[in-house]
This record gives C-alpha cells, sequence and structure tokens, in this order.
C-alpha cells in the first residue's frame, strides 16, 4: 500500500516510485536520459523535487497511449524553465503532442472499425480480401497492412 508523502517538497528516489508507480530502475532510466532532474543531499542519495512527479505522470500517460521515449523527449524540449515549468509550459507540452495524438487517434479509430475486415496485409486470407486487396495489388504501395497504415 502507498504511503501517503504529502507536504514533503524533496523526495527521494524511493518516495519518488512509490507515488509515482515507477520502477526505480526506470526513474534512474527516465534522469540518465535527462527526462528527469535530481539533486544529491550530503550523503550523496538523489533527491527529486516533487514536481518530478508530473514530469513521471506524463512519462507514464504518454508511453501508455504508445508515444515513443524520442518522441516525449522531444515535446518535453519545449519546457522552457526546467527547474520550475509554469502551467504555459505544460499548456504547451500538450499542444506539441496534438499532431502525433491525433494521428494515433485516427490509426485506433481505423483499427477498431477495420480490423474484422481486409487490412491490405498481403495474406489473402479473409474472403473479402479479392474486393478490398484482389491479387495483393496493395503491395505495390509498400509493406504492412496498406488499408491501415498512412505512411507520412
Ligand atoms: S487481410 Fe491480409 S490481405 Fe486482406
Amino acid at each position: 500500500m502507498n504511503r501517503i508523502i504529502q507536504d514533503k517538497e524533496i523526495l527521494s528516489v524511493g518516495e519518488l516510485s512509490e507515488r509515482s508507480g515507477v520502477a526505480i530502475s526506470a526513474i534512474h532510466f527516465y534522469e540518465s536520459k535527462g527526462l528527469l532532474r535530481s539533486t544529491r543531499n550530503s550523503g550523496n542519495q538523489r533527491r527529486f523535487n516533487r514536481r518530478e512527479l508530473r514530469v513521471l505522470g506524463y512519462i507514464k500517460v504518454a508511453q501508455k497511449i504508445g508515444l515513443s521515449l524520442e518522441e516525449i523527449k522531444y515535446a518535453f524540449k519545449s519546457i522552457v524553465n526546467k527547474e520550475r515549468p509554469t502551467v504555459n509550459d505544460w499548456k504547451k507540452l500538450g499542444k506539441s503532442w496534438d499532431e502525433v495524438l491525433t494521428k494515433k487517434m485516427k490509426l485506433i479509430e481505423k483499427m477498431k472499425s477495420q480490423l474484422g475486415y481486409c487490412i491490405g496485409c498481403g495474406c489473402l486470407s479473409l474472403k473479402d480480401c479479392p474486393l478490398r486487396n484482389e491479387g495483393d495489388f496493395l503491395a505495390a504501395e509498400g509493406s504492412g497492412p496498406r488499408l491501415l497504415l498512412d505512411d507520412d
């Protein structure tokens, strides 16, 4: 069960892990990639400002919806004041994901509506393949499920 860490501005890596639900090893990894910021206390232990919970929250949700670490890292570059991001910084970050999230939402919608039908993958295994992809003519457009992917 999670301990409540309210009233603490500075957190140990264990507290950050416990509250965020992100493994300590992942926290160290994100820190090594420059996504999280920490300081050291007098005993040379990492200490994190409570604000890093928000960064971890964004990373966790972004990964759940399929954004790569590179996309997340790129979006975080839009934050001007890394020490103390403002509401506007977070809004700007959200805005920077508009395009990629819209593309992902379209793909999810396509998948939901078309996965029971021919997706143009080249297998020709469904009854409607000859109607939608006769002789696998879609292979000429490229690899993968041509009726689901928009290569751009
Ligand atoms: S489902 Fe694979 S080509 Fe139609």
